[in-house]
């Protein structure tokens, strides 16, 4: 049995930078991310978090960033025109994002348990694009400087000592779907090693 519409998602899916300017319903993401919960988790522990920041919630998040920004030296770290002008230019870009949604878990000490919790959380992410993509919904998966930044996590409810962000995703219908860049023939990186 060849499942077709899978294979289509999989292949067809693409990441989106251009959305429109309106939100998904609720109901539709939390479809979205509960396709994500079915991915494979080692002991089953679906380390998994989601923080959605959509309306007004954006506003604080968005400052966030910024104020991590400043910090980290990608904004100048002043009132000048220039420190301003960038702001201004990133805040109004980041707010025509309908949703960010951080994905993030509790780190573990040991490193292979640790290795194990952040695999399972990128297929969380991967099973949620494609599910996405099913209900016309495009996402970005990014990391940035800020997910690394102690205190940004810190103003964001999370503890840096305690919990990773895997991804911050920009979320929203396309206004444009990018072509396809195609990808490696897979027999150039696929050995079979019979004896
Ligand atoms: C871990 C990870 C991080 C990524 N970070 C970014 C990013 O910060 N900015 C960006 O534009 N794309 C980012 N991407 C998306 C890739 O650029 C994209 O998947 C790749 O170009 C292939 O395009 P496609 O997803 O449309 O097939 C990221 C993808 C992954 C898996």
């Amino acid at each position: 049995m060849v499942y077709i519409e899978l294979l289509n998602a999989i292949e067809e899916r693409r990441s989106v930078h251009n959305f429109q300017p309106r939100e998904i319903d609720s109901a539709i993401l939390k479809e979205i991310f509960y396709y994500g919960s079915y991915a494979p988790s080692h002991y089953m522990k679906e380390p998994w978090n989601v923080k959605v920041y959509q309306c007004k919630g954006k506003n604080r998040f968005v400052e966030n960033i910024l104020a991590s920004y400043r910090r980290l030296g990608m904004i100048p770290d002043d009132d000048g025109p220039k420190a301003l002008r960038v702001a201004e230019s990133m805040r109004s870009f980041l707010l025509q994002i309908p949703h960010h949604v951080v994905i993030h878990y509790e780190r573990e000490e040991d490193a292979i348990r640790n290795e194990e919790e952040y695999s399972a959380v990128c297929a969380f992410i991967q099973n949620a694009q494609l599910a996405a993509w099913e209900y016309g919904v495009g996402m970005l998966w990014t990391v940035t400087p800020y997910m690394h930044d102690p205190i940004f996590l810190r103003e964001i409810g999370l503890d840096a000592e305690k919990d990773k962000i895997v991804a911050v995703m920009q979320v929203g219908y396309p206004e444009r779907i990018p072509q396809d860049k195609g990808r490696t023939a897979i027999t150039e990186k696929l050995q079979f090693i019979n004896n």
